[in-house]
């Protein structure tokens, strides 16, 4: 695939997955007890070593290269950010920055979000702002589960606060996410499209200058009162469906 010709997301699924309700309902219900690999307990311990403990942190999910943690850090030099990856590939590939021209409020670090997520809600930081920037789409009908919002880990997003943001190219994707939010909190959320002057990222980059439609959901995890996604809520929830 050359550049500026990427493809959106081809899928036989057009609008939210019938079965994304109960997975999302499931899941909020149920502790998540996957036990935590002792990688990310380093990981997370090594993205807040260089933090003074009182600076707001902002969370750059999934960064891949960490052009956008990057970006992020310069952009906001009164935060601590962190860029967590799985690719340790990726993560090293972020050029053209060596370290010494990198900012001194950030950090890249290489850990799983499934175990991340949950280390750093149990650690009790709170996240200012939290980017998952084009995550993986998994648009086959049948991976349903392996979107994030359809994931166990999933109910930790909002207990981590802060203004969420999540960008993709593909509407289902927004919309789903979307969906699963509203059945957390027990309130609406709205998506989006944008157009970025200037992009964020290299997905960003790419998606933008092939063209495509850009799709993004905002919501502010602060507005609610952190038990929001509690038993009443879901309760509640369960008795409209
Ligand atoms: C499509 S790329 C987007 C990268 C970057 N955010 C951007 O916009 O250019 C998705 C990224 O999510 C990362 N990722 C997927 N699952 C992950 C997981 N469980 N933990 C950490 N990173 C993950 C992948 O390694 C990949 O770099």
């Amino acid at each position: 695939m050359s550049y500026a010709n990427s493809k959106i997301p081809e899928s036989a699924q057009t609008g939210v997955h019938e079965g994304l309700a109960e997975r999302v309902l499931r899941h909020a219900r149920a502790p998540f007890r996957k036990p935590y690999a002792d990688y990310n307990r380093v990981a997370l311990a090594d993205s807040l070593v260089g933090w003074n403990g009182s600076d707001p942190v902002i969370l750059d999910a999934g960064c891949g290269v960490g052009h956008s943690t990057i970006q992020l850090a310069r952009a906001n030099p009164g935060h601590w950010v962190i860029g967590v990856d799985q690719s340790a590939d990726r993560l090293a590939r972020r050029k053209p920055y060596p370290d010494a021209l990198l900012p001194t409020n950030m950090v890249l670090v290489r850990a799983d979000l499934v175990d991340y997520w949950r280390l750093l809600h149990e650690s009790g930081v709170r996240l200012d702002r939290h980017y998952v920037l084009y995550p993986n789409p998994w648009p086959k009908i049948g991976h349903l589960a392996r979107r994030w919002h359809a994931h166990p880990v999933f109910p930790y997003l909002p207990r981590l606060g802060g203004r969420f943001e999540c960008r993709t190219n593909w509407r289902v994707y927004i919309e789903e996410m979307t969906a699963a939010l509203a059945l957390l909190r027990g309130h609406t959320f709205e998506w989006a499209t944008f157009e970025p002057d200037r992009p964020i990222s290299p997905f960003e980059r790419k998606y933008r200058d092939s063209g495509q439609t850009l799709f993004r959901l905002e919501a502010d995890f602060d507005r609610d009162p952190a038990d929001a996604d509690t038993d009443s809520t879901i309760t509640n929830t369960l008795d409209r469906q």
